[in-house]
């Protein structure tokens, strides 16, 4: 006879015990897509790292998204790419902006059925690749915030639902905030990348991105992986900016900070899963060490795990397309 009286493994005896049981379940309605738009005509380039994620010309983009309605996707991020680039980003206000160009044809074909998010920083705009404005060899916060709002404004005025920050500079969220409601765009939301820090796991992006920066890091305004309580100062400021969303920023190595804004804020919590989360998971498929559906679900459903209500993800073409939920 077994002195044993709690034996916790009755919760896991069997499928339909532990279906009952499951605590974190999650659907692809909470993840979001994202897309690189460039430019050149005629592009359809996969991305170094990033099988089956492509940088792709407005037509072929739109052959893409086409695809991928069918499939279920309705929710996207879209980043521009382009080789116009200046010392104050003017490209990326401008009315043929690659993101501009793709929001209003999509808006035309797919009315309120796909939710447009655009990024709103300035690197892939910036000659130097920084995400800010430099003067005198430094990046100027304040005079950046004005040309945000302006690329907040344009995306806007194209039919974009919700712009996402990426920037990292002080008082971005509240400019861009005043900027749409001045122009009447009090509809559009902003979800903002609160707690981004300055991560190698970017790596892919930029080189997709072609934003990265010639001279120094990002580590002026990006966080420092080592700080915590930092990201509550984030969190704090960007409520008092009006943010509508918040987002963490990348994901798995950043569980705790995902937990921590699920308590701290009663606002809803995202998380980006990103490019170089994508290509570690593809390598080591590659090697045939591990099953794609296996390693994806158990990421993904660790980030909801830890709170985050909304993830972005290169994995959900994959998902949708191999039915693994
Ligand atoms: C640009 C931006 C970056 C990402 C999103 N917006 C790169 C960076 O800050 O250098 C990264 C996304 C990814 O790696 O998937 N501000
Ligand atoms: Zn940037």
């Amino acid at each position: 006879m077994s002195t044993l009286g709690r034996r916790p493994r009755r919760g896991r005896a069997g499928t339909l015990v532990r279906e009952m049981l499951a605590e974190t379940r999650w659907s692809a309605d909470s993840l979001i897509q994202p897309y690189f738009v460039i430019d050149k005509p005629g592009v359809k380039q996969e991305i170094p790292g990033m099988p089956g994620i492509f940088r792709e010309s407005p037509s072929e983009f739109l052959d893409s998204l086409d695809a991928d309605v069918k499939l279920g996707i309705r929710r996207i991020m879209l980043f521009g790419v382009t080789a116009r680039k200046s010392d104050t980003a003017d490209s990326a206000y401008a009315s043929d902006n690659p993101v501009v160009t793709v929001t209003r044809e999509i808006r035309d074909r797919y009315g309120e059925d796909v939710l447009i998010f655009a990024d709103v920083c300035l690197c892939a705009y910036t000659d130097h690749g920084h995400c800010g404005v430099v003067i005198d060899g430094k990046i100027d916060n304040d005079q950046t915030l004005p040309i945000l709002s302006r690329v907040a404004v344009t995306l806007a005025d194209a039919g974009v639902q919700w712009v996402a920050p990426s920037d990292m500079m002080d008082g971005r969220v509240g400019a861009i905030r005043s900027a749409l409601d001045d122009a009447g765009h009090t509809d559009v939301g902003i979800l903002a990348y609160v707690a981004k820090y300055a991560s190698a796991y970017y790596g892919p992006f930029r080189e997709a991105a072609e934003s990265a920066p010639q001279f120094g890091d990002r580590r002026s305004y990006q966080m420092d992986f080592r700080n915590r309580r930092e990201a509550h100062l984030e969190l704090e400021l960007d409520e008092l900016e009006d943010a509508d969303w918040v987002m963490v920023k990348p994901a798995l190595p950043y569980l705790d900070i995902i937990a921590d804004f699920r308590r701290q804020t009663s606002l809803p919590v995202a998380a980006y899963n990103v490019s170089g989360e994508y290509a570690a998971v593809k390598l080591l498929v590659k090697t045939g060490l591990a099953d794609e559906r296996s390693l994806v679900l158990e990421n993904l459903t660790s980030i909801f795990r830890a709170g985050a209500q909304i993830v972005l993800t290169y994995h959900l073409r994959d998902i949708l397309q191999h039915g693994w939920m």
